[in-house]
């Protein structure tokens, strides 16, 4: 079992609340009872049940949506380490067994029998592609990965030494102004054209962010390339001279793409929910998105961890940086998951990739990538990281890979928001088809000041 999640700040809260003054105990009613669990406020001996739910696999839920016009009460449940926020049929997780499902395949699977294409048509539809499918949908986001040419301009706008996240966040939300024509989100048709809008031009926008931060011309798709050739293409191609995509870094780019493409319902993912809830524009959603997966405890985590091996800088000093961890006043970037207590399956499978991709590129000497090697050997056989069960995610890994492959560290992460865009419309899709759909708006708890009257103001002080 994983370690319960820490309260945040229990005492504040246990003092102000007013339902905190009734101590509420929540106890599940024994076997072969009926499917509810009775709240029992202790203040009052007063007793609500609440029915149990059951998922297809995983635990139960207990269904609190009247919680609060029953009992006056709300439940407090800071960073939604126990809350459920929807309802989804796309992505399971067992954190505790390391396992990860796309509509039900596991990852490792999808990752040897199917290319990113086909697990971006898994996640939308709910089944792989037959072969029509999949020439259809090939064909369709092969024809959506030219972005509006006047978007181009957009780029001239941004400093060159903006980070590429930071452009990213505005060109996607800019896709807003530009595709009148799939922003009703009633009309399901549309959702498809944005849908396939999104996805087609993620990898342009991406590659463009480079370029332009490197001061090189825009490289246009090519629609005879795949997915990931495509983006590495645009990436590192000149108009000066044919660029070969290497096919072992393309398969292996193909594999991080999958292995990125959804996570249920991380905060980025929840940040497009929540963002969507309102019936806002997707193009606008997907830019909250990115802002959110931007973040070193999320996406940005990939890019925080070659910072981190760049301020070690030499394996001697790896146990005066650990003890710094154990102290608190550092991270080990790219170790620890919020769902995951075992190995994140997802890192497996990229600690396997990323030793094809340095025996093609025969980089096993970097001194950087022997720095993360050793790093890891050590941490994984530490007390600390052992008892609180951190392991190293997918961005310890696919930072190293990224490096391999030549990829500029500001990279990462845009090519992380690549990959998890497919994931962010499937789930934003799945909830605006939802006829029970309502505006996500949570409660708080408020620990302010009373109500008081007025004084004078005071204008100085
Ligand atoms: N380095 C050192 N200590 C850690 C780390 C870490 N990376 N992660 C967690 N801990 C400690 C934490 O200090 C706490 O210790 P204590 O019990 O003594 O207070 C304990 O482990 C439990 O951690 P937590 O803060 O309750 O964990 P969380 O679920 O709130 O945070 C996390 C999860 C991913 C934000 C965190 O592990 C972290 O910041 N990791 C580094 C950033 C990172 O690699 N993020 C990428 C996540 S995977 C990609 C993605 O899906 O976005």
């Amino acid at each position: 079992m994983s370690k319960p999640a820490k309260p945040a700040k229990p005492v504040t809260a246990a003092k102000s609340a007013k339902a905190a003054k009734a101590a509420v105990v929540a106890k599940a009613a024994p076997a072969a009872a009926k499917e509810t669990v009775t709240l029992t406020d202790n203040s009052t001996g007063r007793s609500w049940d609440y029915k149990l739910v059951d998922g297809t696999v995983g635990p139960k839920v207990i269904d609190i949506r009247s919680l609060y016009a029953d009992t006056g009460m709300f439940t407090f449940d800071p960073a939604f380490t126990s809350t459920a926020s929807c309802e989804s049929k796309i992505t399971y997780i067992d954190g505790d067994a390391g396992v990860l499902l796309y509509r039900g395949y596991p990852i490792e699977d999808l990752v040897e029998r199917c290319d990113f294409l086909e697990v971006c048509y898994l996640l939308l539809n709910g089944e792989l592609p037959t072969p029509d499918e999949k020439k259809k949908f090939v064909y369709d986001i092969m024809h959506h990965s030219m972005v509006h040419e006047q978007l181009s301009t957009f780029y001239r706008g941004f400093r060159r030494d903006a980070h590429p996240m930071a452009v990213m966040c505005g060109v996607v939300g800019g896709l807003a102004a530009f595709y009148h024509d799939s922003t009703d989100i009633t009309d399901a048709h549309q959702r498809v054209v944005a849908t396939y809008r999104l996805i087609a031009k993620m990898p342009t926008i991406a590659a463009w962010a480079y370029k332009y931060s490197v001061g090189q011309p825009f490289i246009y798709p090519r629609n005879q390339m795949d997915f990931a050739q495509n983006l590495l293409h645009m990436m590192f191609a000149t108009p000066c001279e044919p660029y070969e995509v290497s096919p072992v870094l393309s398969k292996a780019m193909d594999r991080i793409l999958t292995l990125h493409a959804d996570h249920e319902q991380n905060a980025s993912t929840s940040t497009v929910r929540l963002a969507g809830s309102s019936d806002a524009n997707p193009f606008a959603c997907i830019a909250a998105g990115i802002a959110s997966l931007w973040g070193p405890a999320h996406g940005g985590a990939n890019e925080a961890v070659l910072k981190m091996l760049g301020e070690i800088g030499d394996p001697k000093n790896i146990p005066a940086f650990i003890k710094r961890v154990k102290d608190k006043k550092a991270k080990l970037m790219g170790f620890g998951h919020r769902v995951y207590k075992n190995f994140d399956p997802r890192a497996k499978v990229m600690a396997r990739t990323c030793q094809e991709v340095l025996d093609d590129l025969g980089r096993h000497n970097d001194p950087v990538l022997a720095l993360a090697v050793e790093l890891e050997r050590i941490a994984l056989s530490d007390q600390y990281f052992i008892e609180r069960k951190l392991y190293p995610n997918v961005d310890f890994y696919s930072g190293i890979i990224f490096r391999a492959m030549g990829i500029p560290v500001s990279m990462f992460t845009p090519v992380f928001a690549v990959a998890r865009t497919v994931g962010w419309v499937a789930q934003w899709n799945e909830m605006i088809s939802d006829p029970a759909k309502r505006i996500g708006r949570p409660r708080q708890l408020y620990t302010g000041a009373t109500p008081r009257k007025m004084g004078p103001i005071r204008r100085q002080r």
